[in-house]
């Protein structure tokens, strides 16, 4: 029987009730298969944690991560802590020292759910979106200075390095390669950020060369927001930096249908350390604790994770329950529009995984 630990880190809010459900879901995927395990491990890191001790996570949190084969995690933040206190204090404490450079964010329209394009041909909307996930904008240089004085002043200075992005255009160029269409989309704003970006448009070039069976074209990310929304089927896999993705994949996500369904990795393409899948929601304060979080992308993000560790066909099996769930108007959580709760969704998903032939 094959053995695989997971770390699994709920957070704050929705991320405690959304995680619970995922570990249903995965508990009933390895019951089905039969031919693995699953042993969980529950880790308390989160804002509660750190209004007990001043910390989100122990010192050698990361550290103690290293012995997991992947990680599931929530969401974390909280309406009295301020959010760059909280994000940097667990979910980049987590990716970064563990290198986890390439977030993926796979984003299509499910069956039985309506996109705000309105009518969408399954394939229409089918992308993968890439972000750098190590370094850009989020590096985390610069500093404030004078604080409270009028001549206060602070920077957040953007870092693009020659590997740093090689690394993640040679993923996404790969990845671009395992998709059917072959298709990468290099999002840029090169004409206003005259450095950095300038070195990743010509990185990105490099690499091209290696991909003569990739089609790839160049978006200014202000102009790729546009084409998202009234030319959705032009577009395939998508590499962007660490700020244009994480805002381009709000909008894949709301225009999939919900961010309660968007899903995400965080990987080490080397396996040098484990990787981590979440939902690309946040703790979402204004429902948490009535019940009514979509679990879907916790779903997604779980089967994801099999998939990660070799688990294929149970992750296959998965995704088969969750797209029985969204065609199903009657099991969809109110940000869907419907009335289902967290509970209804994920019982029906876990009849779906043990009912599957
Ligand atoms: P959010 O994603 O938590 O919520 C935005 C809106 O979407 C809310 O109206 C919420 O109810 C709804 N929503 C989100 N997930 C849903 C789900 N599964 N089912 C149904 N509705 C859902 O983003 P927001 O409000 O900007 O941030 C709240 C907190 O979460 C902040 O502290 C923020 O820093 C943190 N955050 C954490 C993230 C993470 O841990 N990866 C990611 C994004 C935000
Ligand atoms: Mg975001």
């Amino acid at each position: 029987m094959r053995q695989h630990r997971i770390a699994v880190i709920p957070g704050d809010g929705i991320g405690i009730e959304v995680v619970a459900a995922g570990c249903r879901v995965l508990e009933a995927s390895a019951q089905r298969d039969g031919g693995f395990a699953l042993d969980l491990q529950p880790f308390d890191w989160g804002s509660e944690r750190y209004r007990r001790t001043g910390a989100f996570m122990p010192a050698d949190g990361a550290d103690q991560l290293r012995r997991f084969d992947a990680i599931l995690f929530g969401a974390v933040g909280a309406p009295d802590i301020a959010d760059h206190l909280t994000l940097w204090g667990l979910r980049l404490a987590i990716c970064q020292p563990l290198d986890q450079y390439a977030n993926v964010r796979p984003t299509r329209v499910l069956p039985g759910i309506r996109s705000p394009l309105g009518a969408l041909d399954p394939g229409d909307l089918d992308w993968v979106i890439v972000r750098e996930n190590s370094e850009g904008e989020y590096a985390g240089q610069g500093g404030r200075s004078h604080r409270g004085l009028p001549e206060e002043v602070a920077t957040d200075v953007s870092i693009f390095t020659r590997a740093g992005v090689k690394r993640i255009m040679r993923f996404a160029f790969e990845t671009a390669r395992a998709r059917p269409r072959k298709r990468l989309t290099i999002v840029t704003k090169s004409n206003a950020q005259r450095h950095g970006m300038v070195l990743w448009d010509e990185i990105a070039a490099e690499v091209a060369r290696d991909f003569p069976d990739v089609t790839h074209d160049k978006m200014l990310v202000d102009a790729m927001t546009v084409r998202m929304v009234m030319k959705p089927q032009s577009l395939d896999t998508i590499v962007a930096t660490n700020l244009h993705a994480d805002i381009l994949s709000d909008l894949a996500a709301a225009l999939a249908g919900s961010i309660g369904i968007a899903p995400t990795a965080n990987l080490d393409p080397e396996r040098r350390s484990p990787s981590m899948f979440e939902p690309i929601h946040g703790s979402a304060f204004d429902i948490t604790g009535k019940g009514i979080a979509n679990p879907v992308g916790t779903f997604w993000s779980a089967a994801m994770m099999l998939e990660h560790i070799g688990e294929g066909a149970a992750a296959a099996r998965l995704m088969r329950a969750v797209e029985r769930i969204t065609a199903d108007a009657a099991l969809h959580t109110p940000d869907l529009g419907g009335q289902a709760t967290t509970d209804a969704v994920t019982a029906a998903a876990v009849a779906a995984i043990l009912g599957d032939n």
